[in-house]
């Protein structure tokens, strides 16, 4: 009998417990943390707070939660999101949020950062609004090495398992992603919008990051559409349109100290629309130590009126701020190119310029065919410190003109 009284008790405790445990998931459950509910509003009052407390609350539940955006404009300050947080997040951005258009309204070097979360998302069809122009009007940086940097749009570090999709990055005032030791971050249908003539407004730069990829995307700037820093391992880029702009670039690498391996790089089915590179390595000459850079497919591209289709420049050196007394000593390895076609706006359609220190191993061409739509006569091909395999059919033939050094 009492042992009956027992179970039942126990039994009735568990059901309490169980009861008040459901109700506050369901109580969760909704899990949206709309910030007009925080006080946000349209117009030229600042959302940095708003969004904040939106976070701080989603951030510290255990089940989804959406952090909604909704239509409309909205002006958002400078913030820094920052977890770990205690469940998945999703951002939801349907309105444009403008940043401060004064190029000396930021603390920091980044209008939108988050840091050290598992499991985001931010999707929506809505804009981020870096409104650049003041900004790219003041940047001297060309000329002046110590020149103030303005913002970014986005920095994104130490996330794991994120999710960037449908979103438009517009007129970043610098770069407009920057993504920086995570793992396992997809883009996918992300647009990337800033002026040909904007200064430094590079789509999507990395590194120490393992698994980015890019797909399905579209990247307008003035700067490089992607650019991969040292410590990138396994990124894929997919289905991407770049240009105007600067082109893929795996680099620069080679002017710092200890940098880490750039490892498994494939960029393929992407297409190249007036850009001043397709896909460039480049290594700037005296590296203080050796790095590497290997691993690496460009394979199914279409190049449209694009200056250098095909690059590997290890003299690279903007701005002539190195003196190129020693070679860079950057190895560059398992490099393969295969189906490249369409035009190039210069002759130099295809150039190796590998390093006197480092000289290029395991270099693969397949199937190239690019047409100089240009001045000056039919695509060339210099090389140097390279000897490549070839496997296809190439047009320009690979590597049969004289090297002079590539000025791009
Ligand atoms: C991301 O993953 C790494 C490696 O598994 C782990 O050390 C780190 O704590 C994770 N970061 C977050 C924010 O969960
Ligand atoms: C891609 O993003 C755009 C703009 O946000 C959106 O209108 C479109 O539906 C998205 N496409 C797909 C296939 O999801
Ligand atoms: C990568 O992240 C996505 C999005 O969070 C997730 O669905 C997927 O399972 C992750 N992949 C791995 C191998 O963890
Ligand atoms: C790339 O394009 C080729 C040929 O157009 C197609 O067969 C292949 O499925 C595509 N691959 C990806 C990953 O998009
Ligand atoms: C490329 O630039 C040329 C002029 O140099 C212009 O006529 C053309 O429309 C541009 N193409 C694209 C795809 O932007």
């Amino acid at each position: 009998m009492e042992m009956v009284m027992r179970l039942t008790f126990i039994a009735a405790i568990w059901i309490s417990f169980s009861f008040i445990f459901t109700h506050q998931l369901t109580q969760a459950q909704p899990g949206i943390f709309d910030i007009t509910k925080f006080g946000a509003k349209q117009g030229d009052e600042d959302i940095s707070q708003a969004l904040l407390t939106a976070w701080k609350e989603a951030c510290a539940v255990t089940t989804p939660s959406t952090i909604m955006i909704p239509a409309g404009t909205y002006l958002l300050n400078e913030v820094l999101l920052t977890g770990p947080c205690q469940g998945p997040i999703n951002i939801q951005v349907h309105g444009t949020l403008k940043a401060p258009a004064d190029p000396l309204a930021f603390k920091s070097a980044t209008w939108i950062t988050i840091n050290k979360v598992s499991h985001l998302t931010i999707s929506g069809t809505g804009t981020l609004d870096g409104q650049g122009a003041d900004a790219w009007a003041a940047n001297d940086c060309i000329k002046n090495s110590k020149c103030r940097r303005s913002a970014m749009n986005l920095a994104f570090n130490f996330l794991n398992d994120t999710v960037v999709q449908d979103i438009t990055s517009l007129d970043s005032k610098l770069f407009h992603v920057n993504v920086i030791s995570c793992n396992n971050f997809t883009f996918q249908n992300f647009t990337i919008i800033a002026p040909e003539s904007s200064p430094n407004t590079d789509g999507i730069h990395m590194g120490r990051s393992n698994r980015v990829s890019i797909l399905d995307s579209t990247i307008m700037t003035g700067d490089d559409c992607v650019s991969v820093g040292d410590g990138t391992t396994q990124l894929t880029v997919e289905r991407v349109t770049c240009g105007p702009g600067h082109g893929i670039s795996i680099g620069s690498l080679g002017g710092s100290p200890n940098e880490a391996p750039v490892e498994g790089v494939v960029v393929r089915n992407c297409t190249f629309k007036n850009t001043t590179n397709g896909v460039r390595i480049k290594t700037k000459p005296e590296s203080p130590n050796p790095s590497v850079v290997t691993d690496v497919k460009f394979e199914n591209i279409v190049m449209n009126n694009v200056a250098n289709p095909i690059l590997i420049d290890q003299l690279y050196c903007p701005g002539k701020q190195c003196t190129e007394k020693a070679p860079s000593l950057v190895k560059i390895s398992k490099v393969s190119y295969d189906n490249i076609r369409g035009t190039s706006s210069t002759r130099e359609a295809v150039t190796i310029a590998c390093s006197g220190g480092a000289p290029c191993e395991d270099v693969t061409i397949g199937d190239i065919d690019l047409t100089n739509v240009g001045t000056g006569g039919p695509a060339t091909s210099p090389c140097v410190n390279v000897k490549p395999t070839f496997t296809g059919k190439q047009n320009p033939p690979v590597c049969s003109s004289d090297f002079s050094a590539p000025t791009a």
